[in-house]
């Protein structure tokens, strides 16, 4: 056991999702109850590692915020300590600057031991500099879009999915009413994990991944053919990226600031303008956006996010330095810190809930 540990600093990083909360809670309880070590809460992310926006969590901070949506320090998906964003030159373009020297004394300024970050791979890929300069960085991932390279899963992810099923099922109704079909873009970036488990979990009539490029022939044929069914009409859920087997994925907004600057957004719109255009089906869309982010964590993520602050908290007083703490076949584990970093967990086109939708005839549009 590391004795050495007497402060550590925590911070949310990237896009919020439900469980940075109980995270926080799960680390700064263990580390204050457990270990009788300090914790400095960082706010917003990199931004307040670098302009030294901190604050002190004892014990009572750290009560009550379990169930709470968001994350109490704040979040920021944009402030990347080697390209900070400091505003705009006089021709209008972007000034960036190296801030990981003001991250570094942020560090002395409150002597952290160690920082327990908790974000998605751009997070991850943030600490990498700080962790070359000698700072012991603990990851742990988190994201909806369950797409973090290393890990099973991530907390939020389970979360956005239920939110994503419910939504879904309320639009079963309404399409079955009206003999429509009902297009709902759920979020996920490139990968198309939200949109297959709520899709799967509601009984999406079609399936839409990035992984899966569709032709909207043949998403069309199967919508028209469902029209001549007792019930005709179609659901179909379809992530933000993805994208015809002949074109592109659709981007939203570019936010040059950001370690990832594509946003996508826009497909499930064109999909059911081109349904309508060409069946002259009625078509709507809905767009879950960042619904899916906000709101308490459900009891999975409750108790996945637990067992992840814990276990960064555990790794941290074993010694071990810049790992990422993982779920590996239900088993707590590690890897590199970085291992996520610049990679993707996308769907495999033979993923077990592909094969399940195929069999009870759910169209990916392939
Ligand atoms: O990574 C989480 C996520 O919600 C993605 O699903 C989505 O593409 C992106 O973040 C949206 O980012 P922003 O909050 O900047 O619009």
């Amino acid at each position: 056991m590391s004795k050495s540990i007497q402060r550590i600093g925590v911070l949310t990083g990237g896009g919020d999702c439900p469980g940075l909360n109980a995270v926080i809670r799960a680390v700064a309880k263990t580390a204050i109850h457990q270990h009788e070590i300090e914790v400095i809460g960082i706010q917003d992310g990199f931004e307040g590692l670098i302009e030294n926006r901190t604050r002190p969590l004892d014990f009572a901070d750290v009560s009550g915020i379990l169930a709470r949506g968001g994350t109490i320090l704040g979040t920021n998906n944009k402030a990347n300590p080697e390209k900070y964003y400091t505003g705009d030159d006089e021709q209008g373009e972007p000034i960036f600057i190296n801030a990981v020297d003001k991250c570094l004394a942020t560090v002395e300024a409150h002597k952290l031991d160690a920082l327990i970050v908790i974000g998605g791979d751009g997070t991850m890929s943030c600490a990498k500099p700080l962790v070359e300069a000698g700072v012991n960085c603990i990851g742990v991932p988190k994201t909806i879009d369950n797409d973090i390279v290393g890990t099973d899963i991530t907390f939020g992810f389970t979360t956005a999915a239920n939110t994503a099923t419910l939504s879904l099922d309320r639009l079963h109704s309404t399409a079955a009413s009206h003999h429509r079909v009902m297009v709902c873009e759920v979020m996920g970036r490139n990968a198309g994990w939200l949109a297959l488990h709520a899709g799967t979990a509601s009984g999406a009539d079609v399936i839409l991944i990035p992984e899966i490029p569709f032709d909207i022939d043949k998403v069309c044929a199967f919508c028209e053919s469902r029209m001549t069914e007792r019930r005709g009409f179609s659901i179909i859920a379809c992530a933000e990226g993805a994208k015809p087997q002949d074109g592109e994925q659709v981007v939203k907004r570019r936010v040059e600031s950001s370690p990832d600057p594509i946003r996508l957004g826009g497909i499930g719109q064109l999909v059911a303008d081109d349904i309508q255009k060409r069946t002259k089906i009625e078509t709507r869309t809905t767009v879950l956006g960042h619904v899916l982010r906000g709101g308490p964590p459900i009891t999975a993520d409750r108790v996945l996010a637990s067992q992840f602050g814990y276990h960064a908290m555990r790794l941290l007083m074993q010694g071990k330095k810049s790992r990422m703490v993982v779920m590996q076949k239900n088993d707590l584990s590690d890897v590199e810190l970085t291992y996520a970093a610049n990679k993707q967990r996308l769907v495999p086109t033979d993923h077990v809930l592909v094969e399940v939708g195929r069999a009870v005839k759910t169209c990916f549009g392939d």
